[in-house]
């Protein structure tokens, strides 16, 4: 065999129309026009046909769609949520600066603000979610907030955070809400971060993170991330693609499944408390219906004994016993034996507390069977 005719097959006319969805460019790299084009190329933001840690059509693709979801001007689509977190607080940041941020947030995304920055000359104050607001109007370069956060669905109301702290730079983590639910940017976020591994893409098949905002601070966020390279690759944006034809139709769906089984919980007598926004025994029922227009998928409750709730884990038979979140599948989780996943020590979490993701399964079907895990 002839290397360079195998390297060099020849293409015929390719017959047919135009295909309907936007093929997987797999490619890590592009044969450039040879004009002075090709630098103009080389040196755009984001461009799609250079090379594919700068970004690639399928990339493209997925952003223009995150952005529309988002209401924003511009979106970088990285290789995970924290990828995403990384890029937008890194991109911002230089040694002296000052973040105010929650005490409660993704276990990664604590381990990042509360050891990794600070060992880079960056001081940050973390402080229990409600008082994130009045802790930000002592003076901060960026507040970062996650609303509602792990597991207890707490929420951070974000515009008294913009009200408190005009002049900070406000980063949101919105992946338990997703832009369904609340729209950060329409409230005085300045970035808003996500792990479209969740509810963006639904599927349990993709990692991914995206970043949306202004297009200057998601331009800076793009510069940081092509230098530490968190790639969302070709494949996995075009899956996401994918996933997001479906997600206003998901979403919809976890929302109204989500407080069926919430409030099938709460009616059950061997359920002490239910922590979901959309109930009104929630401490923050009225920020959430200020703040949100559907309350989502994630809930936790808590049973009798760290020993009911370890039966009730090994009892359920269609909620799997993963970690993640927002897919098609119901998953459950008990946090205290997965402490680390949230940056704890044992007695920061409630042994006696299951979290639930509801997924798209008959509704009646879910609560069939955390009902009879709970009398197990
Ligand atoms: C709220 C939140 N933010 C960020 C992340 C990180 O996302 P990824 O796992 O895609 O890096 C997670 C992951 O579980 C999360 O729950």
């Amino acid at each position: 065999m002839n290397m360079t005719d195998l390297l060099h097959p020849v293409a015929g006319p390719r017959p047919g129309g135009t295909p309907v969805v936007t093929p997987v460019y797999q490619t890590s790299t592009y044969d450039l026009p040879r004009t002075p084009e090709a630098a103009q190329i080389a040196g755009a933001v984001a461009p799609v046909g250079y090379y594919t840690r700068y970004g690639s059509p399928n990339a493209a693709e997925a952003e223009a769609m995150l952005a529309a979801l988002d209401g924003a001007e511009r979106a970088l689509l990285v290789g995970s949520g924290m990828a995403a977190i990384s890029a937008a607080l890194l991109s911002n940041l230089r040694a002296g600066a000052r973040v105010v941020a929650q005490t409660a947030h993704y276990t990664a995304a604590l381990t990042l603000l509360r050891d990794v920055l600070p060992a880079y000359g960056v001081e940050v104050s973390l402080v229990p979610q409600e008082s994130l607001p009045s802790a930000a109007a002592s003076g901060a370069d960026v507040v970062y907030a996650e609303t509602p956060s792990n597991p207890a669905m707490t929420l951070t109301d974000l515009a008294a955070v913009r009200a408190a702290a005009p002049g900070a730079l406000l980063i949101v983590d919105n992946t338990f809400a997703t832009p369904y639910n609340t729209r950060p940017l329409s409230l005085g976020a300045d970035l808003v971060v996500q792990s479209a591994t969740k509810y963006l893409n639904g599927h349990s098949d993709v990692t991914a993170g995206v970043v949306t905002g202004r297009a200057e601070l998601v331009e800076r966020a793009w510069e940081t991330a092509r230098v530490l390279g968190p790639v969302c690759h070709p494949f996995e944006a075009w899956l996401l693609a994918r996933g997001l034809r479906t997600f206003p139709l998901r979403m919809a769906r976890h929302n109204a499944a989500g407080q069926a089984v919430a409030e099938a919980l709460a009616a059950h007598p061997r359920v002490r408390a239910v922590h979901y926004p959309g109930l009104p025994t929630h401490p923050q029922h009225d920020l959430a219906r200020r703040q949100m227009t559907g309350f989502g998928g994630m809930l936790s409750f808590t049973v009798d004994s760290p020993a009911a709730a370890l039966r009730v884990l090994q009892s359920t038979r269609l909620a799997r016993n993963a970690v993640s979140l927002g897919g098609l599948e119901t998953l459950i989780t008990h946090p205290a034996s997965l402490i680390f996943s949230h940056g704890g020590t044992s007695d920061s979490v409630d042994a006696s507390l299951l979290r639930v993701s509801v997924g798209l399964e008959e509704p009646s079907d879910i609560i069939a069977d955390l009902v009879q895990a709970l009398s197990a």
